[in-house]
């Protein structure tokens, strides 16, 4: 057997494992140990030269190809936009900002002065975490709620009612003149910090756990480890970098010349991480992070983004069903001790039990494999992949407003706003160009490219089969009525960007 042989020099050769055995393997972040997800800090060589050769060199391109571009689109800079209502409403909901729909909380109906029987359909987006951030001198944050009504369950037409903003919680209308104006642009502000620091975090940052004890625990030859190994390349030492390096775009010096936030990673912005991760009691806007065990548990917004993400959850499904039905009981049993260690680190991981259990037992345990891995692999590629292409495609530099240098209003009564004092063209310099280092998709290895070792002509007619469903999602959108967020080509294989 596979499993009581496994740590041995035996029936299996260390040879057959990735870094003879003593590969990466998460710990607990030094940053926010009981806050953030696990950390893997120790890296092996080969992928960190890997990483460096093909996406650290590309950093230092584009920093010294794109640092001029963003420096000329900077000195254009004289003002901040307009924020028009409808054009507000339509970038918080079209997209990836649809993501921070939840639903209203009982206190919320107080705040907003609702009358719960009215029948409206209401959202909130809530960027409250953002309090704790303590921002460079001169510059400024808010918190925010924003109330939006939609004309019903499926209407792509949502209109903002009412923001929140400020620790007193002053509730802004439409008809609030400049005060509502200057307000807007603190709600975008909290879509940035709320994209980068509490919703993508965990795309990212969880999936680092199992990528390292695939890599740690599991016998390259084994289908568990053919089906995810492409799709892991670059992801720890990016992650690593990103939370570790002091070379990263959420740096602590202020000068760092592609940083372009309005604070230090330690004044705060960790607060969003941790809002994302552990979630925020009785905050429907932050239930904390659970990995999905069903389409429901996914946390797709109720939007065409949605609609979007989900369609290509199918072709994974049918693809880990495949690789999981040809799975053996070895393989099986290494399967069970991998959730095992996973959970350890991810407690809402599934268990696995195979070993122990009747046959009815062995089919559940290889469904729930089969949608665990589903979410994985979906997760690193489509959603990861979408989500940086929305954010640097449908979203202007000048609207992610990472820096205000305007307080927020404290009164209804305020006095106009110069769009030209809100940001300075030293902040649209470094959000140009960490636009073009870190948000917008840099693929290196494409979806539709992957290579599996499988070693069947069984599993290659799978693979085959996988990709063609995946061209269907692609090609069946338009006819579905739903944007193509991001074109199947242009997909990357893992997280790598
Ligand atoms: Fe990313």
């Amino acid at each position: 057997m596979f499993l009581q042989n496994a740590g041995r020099i035996g029936n299996v050769p260390k040879k057959k494992f990735l870094y003879s055995r003593k590969g990466p393997w998460p710990q607990p972040s030094p940053t926010e140990p009981l806050g953030t997800a696990p950390e893997v800090l120790h890296l092996p060589w080969q992928e960190v030269l890997d990483f460096q050769l093909h996406i650290g060199l590309r950093y230092m391109r584009d920093l010294f190809v794109c640092g001029p571009a963003a420096l000329v689109k900077a000195l254009g800079f004289r003002e901040l936009p307009e924020i028009p209502d409808d054009a507000l409403a339509s970038a918080l909901t079209r997209g990836l900002y649809s993501r921070f729909l939840a639903p209203l909380d009982p206190p919320d109906h107080a705040k907003f002065g609702l009358d719960p029987s009215d029948g409206a359909l209401r959202y909130k987006i809530d960027f409250t975490p953002i309090a704790r951030v303590d921002p460079y001198e001169g510059m400024y944050v808010a918190p925010t709620i924003t109330l939006l009504r939609r004309e019903g369950p499926t209407s792509p037409t949502f209109v903002v009612e009412a923001v929140a903003i400020g620790e007193t919680e002053l509730v802004l209308r439409p008809g609030d003149g400049a005060s509502w104006e200057l307000a807007k642009y603190f709600v975008l502000q909290g879509c940035s910090y709320g994209t980068l620091f509490t919703e993508h975090p965990n795309v990212h940052f969880p999936y680092d756990t199992i990528n390292a004890i695939t890599k740690g625990s599991i016998p390259t030859d084994h289908l568990l480890f053919q089906l995810l190994h492409p799709h892991l390349r670059f992801s720890l030492v990016l992650d690593n970098a990103v939370l570790q390096s002091p070379a990263s775009v959420i740096s602590e010096f202020r000068h760092t010349i592609y940083d372009p936030f309005t604070a230090r990673a330690s004044d705060g912005l960790m607060s969003f991480f941790i809002a994302g991760y552990k979630g925020i009691r009785d905050n429907a806007a932050y239930p904390g992070y659970r990995y999905a065990d069903s389409i429901a548990s996914l946390g797709l917004p109720p939007t065409d983004y949605g609609r979007f993400l989900e369609s290509y959850f199918g072709p994974f499904h049918w693809l880990t069903q495949q690789v999981v039905g040809a799975m053996d009981d070895d393989e099986m049993s290494y399967c069970e001790e991998w959730a095992r260690w996973i959970r350890v680190w991810i407690e809402s991981f599934p268990e696995l039990p195979y070993r122990h259990v009747d046959a009815a037992g062995k089919q559940r345990t290889r469904e729930k494999l089969a949608f665990a891995l589903a979410v994985m692999l979906w997760d690193v590629t489509v959603v990861h992949s979408t989500d940086h292409h929305d954010f640097a495609t449908d979203i202007p530099v000048e609207w992610k407003c990472f820096r205000l240098r305007v307080p927020p209003p404290v009164a209804r009564a305020g006095s106009a706003v110069d769009r030209g004092k809100l940001s300075r063209r030293i902040d649209l310099f470094k959000s140009h160009l960490a636009h073009r280092m870190f948000f917008a998709p840099t693929t290196v290895t494409k979806l539709i490219d992957t290579e599996y070792d499988f070693g069947t002509d069984a599993l290659r007619a799978v693979h085959n089969e996988f990709i063609e469903r995946l061209r269907r999602v692609d090609a069946d959108l338009p006819s579905r009525g739903i944007k193509r967020f991001i074109p199947l080509g242009e997909i990357a294989a893992s997280i790598q960007y």
